[in-house]
């Protein structure tokens, strides 16, 4: 699958996505969101992939928000479908995928940028990174899930000063809060990104896929995180992968998991 805004790489089991919009920075427009959601469905669906790094174009941003001159046209209802859109079929998708998913933020992280980011399990930003979300200063919120996950990674009373001010920060400030995990130098922010997927990697794949829905489930309306644990916990009890583990321990052996 060829796609216009994106570049899909392989290296081994490693799927990056890359969004190839330089000229405007990388900005989300509907076309972009459109094969965002394509290529994220492939990626979970192909078995030779085992996570998923995305990052951004160039050295200057990783997104830097949704594409501005689409609002223009948008009137109320316009609006509340380009947010539901998004959020079920890019932002919602990713966060809740079977493969680990690591955004490397290589410059601006702004709004949908930011937002895009927050969706994946993993953040790792280069020192040159800016994060915010500037949405109240276009007479917006953020409404790719900004006011729901910002508040889950930094707490509510920075989620508010970051929303309310439309602030950027720096990667160290943001690695202060806990919006992101690591930050390096730019040129080693894709070694770090392979460093620490590579590692998942070697881990039990559909233990992985639990993992993800129990942590997600804690931190939605409606659903009971600890009964959606013991479900998944259970689940792994009955994969191949759990024999295996279990079998290489005892054996003193290198696990080899086939994600069955
Ligand atoms: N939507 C559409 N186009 C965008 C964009 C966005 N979110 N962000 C940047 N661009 C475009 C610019 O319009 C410009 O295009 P042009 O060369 O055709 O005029 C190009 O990307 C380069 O951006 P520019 O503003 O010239 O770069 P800069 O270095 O002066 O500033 C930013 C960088 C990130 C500070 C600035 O681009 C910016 O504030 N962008 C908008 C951020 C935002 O509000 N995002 C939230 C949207 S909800």
């Amino acid at each position: 699958m060829s796609f216009q805004n994106l570049l899909i790489e392989n290296k081994g089991r490693i799927q990056y996505i890359i969004i190839n919009r330089e000229s405007k920075l990388n900005a989300l427009n509907k076309d972009t969101l459109a094969e965002l959601h394509t290529a994220f469905n492939d990626a979970f669906n192909n078995a030779e992939v085992g996570g998923i790094i995305i990052t951004g174009a160039g050295q200057k941003a990783f997104v830097a928000g949704a594409d501005i001159s689409e609002f223009v046209a948008l009137d109320a209802a316009g609006g509340h479908q380009l947010a539901q859109l998004g959020q079920t079929t890019v932002f919602n998708l990713i966060e809740n995928g079977n493969k680990p998913v690591i955004a490397a933020i290589n410059g601006f992280a702004l709004g949908g940028g930011l937002e895009l980011a927050m969706a994946c399990h993993i953040r790792i930003a280069s020192d040159n990174a800016k994060m915010g979300l500037p949405e109240v200063t276009l007479g917006l919120i953020p409404g790719y899930g900004g006011t729901q996950r910002l508040p889950q990674l930094v707490g509510k009373g920075k989620a508010f000063e970051m929303i309310m001010t439309a602030d950027m920060i720096t990667a160290a400030e943001a690695r202060q809060y806990g919006l992101i995990n690591h930050v390096t130098e730019q040129d080693e922010l894709l070694a770090k990104s392979e460093e620490i997927l590579n590692k998942i990697l070697l881990r039990a794949p559909l233990a992985i896929a639990s993992a993800i829905t129990a942590v997600n489930a804690g931190l939605q309306n409606g659903i009971k995180g600890f009964e959606t644990e013991i479900a998944e916990f259970g689940k792994c009890f009955g994969t191949d992968d759990f024999k295996e583990g279990v079998s290489a321990f005892l054996e003193k052996r290198k696990p080899a998991f086939k994600g069955e």
